[in-house]
């Protein structure tokens, strides 16, 4: 992945759609294939660091606070995590997202600004659901966005949503941006519906885009509540080796040019 350094947001217009747990395994299975990875939890519900058993710190630097105080890094909020070459810029729970003067590129700007291409290999966003400044930011400063969703009508409308709006900056302000693939969360194959969606999607927008998915493993929400990456919590389970097969994928595509 050294050739090339990506900006990947995790992002669809619906919660519960798996976006957390994507972004925590996928940058836990890349930090363990030796790449340097820093997470951005721009969702303040602030659940990455959960994921990573990272107690929050009240009143520690986070990267909020980048959108209300002119003077604040982003550096200056990154966490080591449990995990070797995986950082942490984690979440302000009590964000007030009425607060401070809308800029949407802060965090675009705070990237470049201070090096980070340079000390990471790869930047994972973690993305709050709601259109406001913190997701247009993420989109702002992405090289690319990886939208999960869980195959049914849905969560499908919010990919239509999200859709919308990624091709209004794709084409404006931030043309550097792709699409990196529609990922498929929770699914169980033999459900109709889930066929038929996933379907529609590769009929929308490409069947190449449609990424290999991540079924529906109860393990998965085991190892957030446990405060650990999949890969550890649960090395030989589905939802390890659906991470596994993601990131590798992935990585290759990061690679070619
Ligand atoms: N593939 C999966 N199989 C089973 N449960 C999952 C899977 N992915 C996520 N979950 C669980 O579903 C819930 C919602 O996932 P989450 O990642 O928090 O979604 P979002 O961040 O989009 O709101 C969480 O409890 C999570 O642990
Ligand atoms: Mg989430």
């Amino acid at each position: 992945m050294a050739a090339s350094f990506h900006i990947v947001a995790i992002s669809n217009r619906k919660g519960g759609t798996g976006k957390t747990a994507v972004s925590v395994n996928l940058a836990a299975e890349l930090a363990a294939q030796g790449h340097r990875v820093l997470l951005i939890d721009l969702d303040s519900q602030g659940h990455c660091a959960l994921g990573l058993g990272l107690k929050a710190a009240p009143g520690a630097a986070n990267v909020h606070r980048l959108f209300v105080d002119p003077g604040a890094t982003l550096s200056e909020a990154l966490r080591p995590t449990s995990l070797e070459n995986l950082w942490l810029a984690p979440a302000d729970p009590l964000f007030d997202h009425g607060s401070g003067e809308r800029n949407d590129q802060r965090l675009r700007h705070a990237i470049a600004e201070e090096g980070l291409s340079e000390r990471f290999d790869l930047i994972v966003i973690d993305t709050p659901p709601s259109l406001d400044a913190l997701l247009v930011n993420a989109l702002m400063a992405a090289t690319r966005v990886l939208i999960p969703y869980v195959p049914h009508y849905l969560s499908y409308e919010g990919v239509r949503q999200l859709v919308r709006v990624l091709f209004k900056i794709m084409t404006k302000d931030n043309r550097q941006l792709k699409i990196l693939g529609f990922l498929p969360t929770m699914s169980t194959e033999h459900i109709r519906q889930h066929r038929a969606i996933t379907g529609e999607v590769a009929h929308q927008f490409g069947a190449s885009r449609v990424l290999p998915g991540i079924r529906n493993d109860i393990r998965l929400a085991e190892a957030f509540a446990a405060g650990q990456p999949i890969r550890l919590y649960a090395p030989k389970s589905r939802g390890a080796e659906d991470f596994a097969r993601l990131a590798a994928q992935l990585a290759e595509q990061f690679s070619s040019p």
